[in-house]
């Protein structure tokens, strides 16, 4: 059987763990492929409210292997304690792996995401300050510490030794930070060792083993598109591939094995951290919807920047991803309103742009062109059926079909498993 990817279409926080969760019980396994403990999937079902940084989001289903893939960055105190918080609840962790080919968030790592932010000054990323940027450095420096490293002590030594050398001038000498002891990141990697072994294995082959066993593999995208260190709004992204070639690359799966890919889009825009965001606004509506939506972030608690449907971004999105078809979430937050907007296109020194540009000067400098439809009179909140959407929610989705080029597939009402509209199959 083929394997299927559910992708953020923006700036992340779609509500991907939501999606998830709802396809994983028709699945055999949810794979991790990118980014770290920077994400923040939350998961409502009848076992409670989870907040899961790592551990996969099929987890609360007993059959379905968790799989975190060589291209996720992985802090292993926080992998512990995540499992240990969904264990006392009952959750079973036991089909949980981490591939060997993992890197490690290592102690200065962490250090030093916050000395390049603040050093940054007016610049600054806004990192969820998690040490994922300096992590993927070292992994493309060739520098990198993997979870297979921590099994293997007499290698490990001399090489964690060597970059910690290299951290500490950094960290003293440039930054005027505090170095490390040895002693203790050593101490550390002994603890993490014990802890990840259990877990550690060649999940590529797993991966292709569950494929020509006939069983359903689901990628689960972690960030967003727009974060995509190569194609998002560099440099205000992330260090890692959240897009659909992230997950060939984060898991050592050959193309022709994925046969779906679902853009998942929230029915306005958000967006954590620095960096353009054209639709954004400001106003009281802003206010509204992030009240309303609890707009804050599940890993840093900072509150998110709002804006309408950006249509310009979900073509570019769609351009890079090849969607098979979309999951609109949090359409029920948008009821209650007279009117909403969606940008159409953008604006720079009164021409009209109508893609999204690579240069964040350009990017900083659109203004948004919006188009106003009509808000709906009838709540679609727990709606569960096409038909229980008034008129006007249904226009709503059919623009935002045509804007991204794609149906949609999906529809999210609500938090909760059940609050969930299937429009079409999508596993076919
Ligand atoms: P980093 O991934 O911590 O290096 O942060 C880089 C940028 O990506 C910052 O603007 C973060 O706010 C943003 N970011 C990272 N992870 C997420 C996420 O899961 N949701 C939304 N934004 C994120």
């Amino acid at each position: 059987m083929p394997a299927y990817a559910v992708i953020g279409g923006q700036w992340g926080d779609e509500g991907k763990g939501k999606v998830i969760d709802y396809l994983a019980g028709n699945v055999d396994s949810v794979v991790r492929y990118a980014g770290g403990n920077n994400a923040g999937h939350t998961v409502v079902n009848e076992k409670g409210t989870f907040q899961l940084h790592l551990v996969p989001s099929g987890i609360c289903w007993p059959d379905v292997y968790g799989i975190i893939g060589n291209g996720v960055v992985v802090d292993p105190d926080v992998l512990v304690n995540e499992l240990a918080e969904i264990g006392a609840r009952g959750i079973d962790t036991s089909k949980l792996v981490i591939s060997e080919r993992a890197h490690v968030i290592m102690p200065y790592h962490v250090v030093l995401d916050a000395l390049e932010e603040e050093a940054r000054g007016d610049a600054a990323i806004g990192t969820t300050g998690r040490g994922i940027g300096p992590a993927y450095m070292d992994k493309t420096g060739r520098m990198g510490i993997r979870i297979g490293d921590l099994l293997d002590w007499e290698a490990l030594v001399p090489m964690v030794t060597q970059v910690l050398e290299h951290k500490n001038a950094l960290i003293t000498k440039v930054y005027g930070g505090k170095a490390l002891a040895l002693d203790d990141v050593l101490a550390k990697c002994r603890i993490w060792a014990d802890h990840m072994a259990p877990y550690a294995m060649a999940t590529e082959q797993l991966v292709q083993d569950l494929l020509s066993q006939n069983k359903r593999v689901l990628l689960e995208g972690a960030q967003g598109t727009l974060l995509d260190i190569d194609h998002g709004s560099y440099p205000y992204v992330t260090s890692s591939s959240p897009s659909i070639g992230g997950a060939c690359t984060g898991l050592g799966l050959n193309p022709q094995a994925i046969k779906g890919v679902l853009g998942v889009f929230k029915a306005y825009s958000t967006r954590v951290g620095s960096g353009p965001m054209p639709s954004e606004i400001t106003d009281d509506e802003a206010e509204e919807i992030r009240e309303k939506a609890q707009e804050f972030g599940v890993t840093t608690g900072r509150a998110r920047r709002i804006g309408w449907f950006d249509g310009v971004a979900a073509k570019y999105s769609q351009l890079i991803n090849g969607f098979t078809g979309i999951v609109l979430t949090r359409l029920d937050i948008l009821d209650e309103f007279d009117s909403v907007k969606v940008c159409v296109g953008y604006e720079v020194s009164g021409e009209r742009l109508d893609r999204f540009p690579a240069n964040t000067g350009l990017l900083a400098r659109c203004k948004p062109v919006f188009e106003e439809m009509p808000g709906w009179d009838k709540p679609t909140a727990s709606a569960t059926e096409l038909s229980q959407l008034p008129e006007n929610a249904l226009a709503y989705v059919h623009k935002i079909e045509e804007l991204v080029g794609c149906r949609a597939q999906i529809i999210s009402t609500g938090p909760s498993r059940a609050e969930t509209i299937q429009v079409e199959p999508v596993f076919t």
